[in-house]
């Protein structure tokens, strides 16, 4: 190993949204936050290395996006993912909710329908009705521990005429599906079919754990390219959300120039002076850093699974296959969803998230933020341990 994931860094007093906010959310200093889902880990030397030498210039003026930006994605893509992308596909966004929402918008109408797949990351529920557009919820199914998606019902929704969009989770959050290929075959094929468009989130796609493998839904055939915007971004993968930047994969040129137009309408088409260093950084020299991460990662899951099994036996460990969270069944606790959080809050003094607000069939069910040093996790499971047996 060549980095010290188990190092502790305090980050309280660092405006973290995670650290500095567990009093006025939770109503305890000394809960042990372990919700949204940013990292405990500083990020990659060669980021941060990168970004210390462009402070030194000391001039931080407006920033374009050179040659050498496009290179760093595009290179990324095809050595992770095998996936070949013209560089006049890729555009941006500061955050892939903020473009979420713009797509949505400029997508369909007030009105239309968009079909998300519950449970899900809560701000797909906002940038659909936050822009006045009509929500349609197609549940995951879960069998034996495993979500799955529901075709038929899928197919029933997208033949209404009023649906006009999908947004899909790839691989998903909370549940940490990553989506096999003849899964996005048939999910393509009907979106084609029926006439619905799909925004592909793929920002969880380099967190995949070994015997899985991610599949860009663009990547799958130029009729899947055409009939879908996907987005990814290098600040989940190496922990540069305080950064703000994304990238916004549009294959269809007409699209692609409406996206574009409103980026410049909002004065959102420059770049931060950190976002370009870091996404170049990131996406040339990461790639040993984040496999030895994934591993560390791996293990705490490992830790976590063997731990509940041995001492927590009714919660059910809904085994990620990729993304750093996990999503625990408490359901066979036979708590409600006030007793649930008492459980957390008050009891265990963990913040895990709240699985009601991923959607109604996440209710019973906490999401777990493994992306922390071994002594974090094992101090939040001790915790839960001791709530739960007098
Ligand atoms: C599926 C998904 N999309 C988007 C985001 C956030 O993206 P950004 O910070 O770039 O808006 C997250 C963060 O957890 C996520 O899980």
């Amino acid at each position: 190993m060549n980095y010290n994931f188990d190092q502790m860094i305090e980050r309280r007093n660092t405006a973290s949204y995670k650290w500095d906010q567990v009093e006025r959310l939770f109503g305890d200093p000394a809960i042990l936050p372990m919700w949204v889902a940013d990292m405990d880990f500083a990020a990659p030397p060669s980021v941060l290395e990168a970004i210390k030498k462009r402070v030194d210039h000391g001039v931080l003026g407006y920033t374009i996006r050179p040659q050498s930006y496009y290179d760093a994605i595009m290179g990324w893509l095809k050595r992770r993912h095998d996936w070949k992308i013209e560089q006049e596909w890729i555009t941006t966004s500061p955050g892939v909710v903020t473009a979420l929402s713009m797509l949505v918008d400029l997508l369909t109408q007030p009105g239309d329908k968009v079909i998300i797949q519950t449970p899900v990351y809560p701000p797909f529920y906002d940038v659909v009705n936050k822009n006045n557009r009509t929500l349609i919820q197609n549940p995951l199914l879960l069998e034996d521990r495993y979500y799955s998606m529901d075709f038929a019902a899928l197919e029933e929704q997208m033949m209404d005429p009023e649906t006009k969009l999908m947004l899909l989770c790839n691989p998903h959050n909370p549940v940490g599906r990553v989506w096999r290929r003849e899964e996005l075959i048939q999910l393509g094929d009907l979106a084609l079919k029926h006439g619905v468009f799909i925004i592909s989130d793929e920002i969880h796609c380099d967190w995949i754990y070994p015997g899985y493998q991610h599949i860009p839904f663009a990547s799958l055939s130029e009729e899947f390219a055409l009939n879908s915007i996907t987005c990814i971004a290098p600040t989940k993968t190496f922990n540069l959300a305080g950064i703000q930047t994304s990238t916004v994969i549009i294959a269809d040129p007409s699209r692609r120039k409406e996206y574009n137009d409103r980026l410049s309408t909002l004065s959102l088409h420059l770049e931060s002076c950190f976002g370009l260093i870091a996404v170049e950084a990131a996406f040339n020299e990461g790639d040993e850093w984040l496999d030895e991460l994934i591993e560390y990662v791996r293990s705490n899951l490992e830790y976590l699974t063997d731990f509940i099994g041995q001492y927590l036996p009714k919660i059910d460990v809904i085994k990620p296959e990729g993304t750093y969270l996990v999503w625990l069944d408490f359901r066979k606790l036979g708590l409600n969803s006030t007793q649930l959080k008492e459980l957390m809050y008050q009891q265990a003094k963990v913040a895990f998230n709240e699985g009601s607000s991923f959607g109604k069939n996440g209710e019973g069910f906490l999401r777990v933020n493994l992306a922390c040093p071994r002594a974090i996790l094992i101090e939040g499971l001790d915790r839960l341990k001791k709530a739960l047996t007098p």
